[in-house]
């Protein structure tokens, strides 16, 4: 089947990178003649009907924002049959051959759900700061929350330093360490509690009287948002087992907005790109992703389905480093 028209919509939560992965799939559509209908605000806009045109002028002076320019929602209409049935028959209506949809592994149910249910061919594009998708080496926006947390986490250790104190610092990623494990061993870390690995929170007595023992005056403590219990919990354990005092920082949202950095909006052109290709070449039904530097295609479900670990060879090395 020729594609002449495809959509695109971004969904979940948002990252730095995404407006790139838009402008990707809307320039090389229409290098290659294809149009592309912008849904704003995700399965919702779906829902509503809530789309138009979008030609290569709209995603201009956009490859450098955060954000994205579509928006984007947390919605649940996806999840029922009435929701998909209605986003399905919108996408007829404006005469869609194939849907891309950026986000993450919730916004994937919904890709495959249409697809399976409507026949409307679908691929993913990999974006979340969280870097947790089965299928593709790095996330759209994860190099940039990286960056974005270690800038804070340098920051606080200069006052860390100065005040001689422990600092506690929460990076988000509600199931995955990622985030929290680059920003460790890039920030120097005292030590990183990762949900991926249900070390006990009471470990942290231990390092922290090492480090003193060692002679280190202030420590930094990084903790994976999904970590149970997380920052607040970590301090909890070093003031109940050590009677030192502590202090906390939950990074939080800031970590999703900023100006991309260059390998995100380099890996969103890259996707952007491919997907695009894709459709043309008769493939749907997966993320496209970048495995070993080269695209790779992984079917949705397993995006999910299958879990990307940690690199546990990381985890070893920021431990290792610490002392
Ligand atoms: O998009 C991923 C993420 O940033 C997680 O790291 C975090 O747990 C969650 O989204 C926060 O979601 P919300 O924007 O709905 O508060």
């Amino acid at each position: 089947m020729t594609i002449k028209r495809i959509a695109v919509l971004t969904s979940g939560g948002d990252a730095p990178g995404m407006n790139a992965a838009i402008r990707a799939v809307v320039r090389s559509a229409t290098s290659n003649g294809i149009e592309v209908v912008g849904v704003r605000r995700g399965f919702q806009g779906l829902h509503e009907g809530d789309m138009s045109l979008l030609g290569p002028r709209d995603v201009a002076n956009t490859i450098q924002r955060g954000g994205t320019i579509l928006l984007t929602a947390r919605s649940r209409t996806w999840r029922s049959p009435e929701g998909r049935a209605l986003g399905a028959e919108h996408l007829r209506k404006w005469h869609v051959d194939g849907l891309v949809v950026i986000g993450g592994d919730g916004s994937f149910h919904g890709a495959h759900y249409l697809m399976e249910e409507h026949g409307i061919p679908v691929i993913g594009l990999p974006g979340t700061i969280d870097n947790d998708l089965y299928g593709t080496d790095h996330t759209i926006g994860y190099f940039t929350a990286v960056e974005t947390a270690l800038d804070a986490v340098d920051k606080l250790r200069d006052t860390g330093a100065s005040h001689e104190r422990i600092f506690v610092i929460e990076v988000m990623g509600r199931h995955a360490g990622h985030i929290a494990l680059d920003v460790a061993i890039a920030g120097g870390a005292e030590e990183v509690f990762i949900p991926e690995d249900e070390k006990p929170v009471a470990d942290i007595v231990h390092v922290i009287q090492e480090s003193l023992r060692k002679g280190k005056a202030s420590s930094i403590v990084i903790v994976a948002e999904g970590y149970p219990g997380g920052a607040m919990g970590v301090a909890k354990a070093i003031e109940d087992g050590t009677g030192l005092e502590t202090r906390v920082s939950i990074l939080g949202h800031i970590q999703r907005g900023g100006t991309p950095v260059s390998s995100d909006r380099i890996l969103a052109s890259r996707l952007g790109e491919a997907a695009v290709q894709a459709f043309m070449d008769g493939i749907s039904g997966v993320m496209v992703g970048r495995t070993n530097g080269e695209i790779s295609y992984t079917p949705l479900q397993d995006t999910w389905e299958k879990r990307k670990d940690v690199n546990r060879d990381l985890y070893r090395c920021a431990k290792l480093l610490s002392v």
